[in-house]
């Protein structure tokens, strides 16, 4: 099996390729023509055999350098190609929020699709848009690589920072055996969120060390907000974590300057990139390519 690493996701594509056992790896060149227009040539002698492309689409040059991508792995007769989509752009806008709107979600997974033979992806907004690929579609979780982390730290409880993320921050309590709690999330618009303490809650936090358990962290908005909140309630020390990172703008510093730490996986370059989900990738790719 060869694995080739798109510019967005070189590392990580190495990582998977050490967990494969060292499996061939390879970074295609790129150049851009004097239009703008990308240029890509992958190396080796694919033929015949499996070949994974690793490309996140966090931008719209991602996505195009994974199309290409996929079609050239097909030109050099790969027998079957797998397309791993560690943060998969446009995710979000799962379903029409107003009449005229697309179903992004939809028409990303249509066009990423179009040479994969299966699609592996990592934590999408909504687990139901698999449903959107005609082909076998596989979603990592980014949780068990963020558990391998905190189980060497001092961690009281897990909170999400909204009702939204309850399954994954239970599935991170059951990994680390620590309660958790959901704080009530209300958005305000695309940067602004209005956070507040469930009605109920059952777990003391004073002096206690939260972890705030997210997705994806994009403005930053929603941890600062929330770590400013658990600060006023007497949180003795907190720590943000998400599987995507995408910290916009100066979104880092913002965390920073009110969390004791900050940590991501390595689905995106960033800062914060302190847990790799390489394993849980080459886990899903030994099941569906053996031998
Ligand atoms: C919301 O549904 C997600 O889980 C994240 O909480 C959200 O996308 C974070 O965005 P931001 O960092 O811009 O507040």
């Amino acid at each position: 099996m060869h694995v080739i690493g798109g510019t967005a996701s070189t590392a990580l594509a190495e990582r998977i390729s050490r967990e494969l056992g060292n499996s061939p790896f390879g970074i295609p060149f790129t150049k851009r023509f004097p239009d703008g227009e990308l240029y890509v040539r992958v190396g080796g002698r694919l033929e015949g055999d499996d070949v994974v492309i690793v490309q996140s689409t966090r931008t719209d040059q991602d996505l195009i350098e994974l199309m290409l991508l996929e079609d050239a792995v097909r030109e050099a007769g790969a027998r079957r190609i797998f397309v791993v989509v560690p943060y998969f752009g446009y995710a979000r806008q799962d379903r029409r929020f107003f009449p005229g709107e697309p179903v992004s979600a939809r028409a990303l997974c249509r066009h990423v699709e179009l040479d994969a033979d299966e699609i592996i992806t990592v934590d999408l907004h909504s687990s139901q848009s698999l449903s959107n690929f005609s082909k076998p579609a596989f979603e990592a979780s980014g949780i068990p690589a963020i558990a391998r982390l905190l189980r060497e730290r001092p961690v009281d409880l897990l909170a999400s920072p909204d009702k939204g993320g309850i399954d994954r921050v239970r599935r991170m309590a059951q990994l680390l055996d620590r309660p958790w709690f959901a704080l009530e999330k209300k958005r305000i618009d695309s940067e602004h969120v209005e956070l507040s303490l469930p009605a109920s809650l059952s777990v003391p936090i004073e002096g206690k060390h939260v972890v705030l358990i997210d997705d994806v962290i994009s403005t930053g908005g929603t941890i600062v907000e929330a770590a400013k909140l658990l600060k006023k309630h007497g949180v003795g020390a907190i720590s943000a974590a998400c599987t995507h990172g995408l910290f916009l703008r100066d979104a880092f510093e913002r965390i920073k300057a009110v969390t004791d730490e900050v940590y991501s996986t390595d689905t995106l370059g960033n800062p914060a990139e302190k847990a790799s989900v390489a394993p849980d990738i080459a886990q899903i790719l030994r099941r569906q390519a053996p031998g």
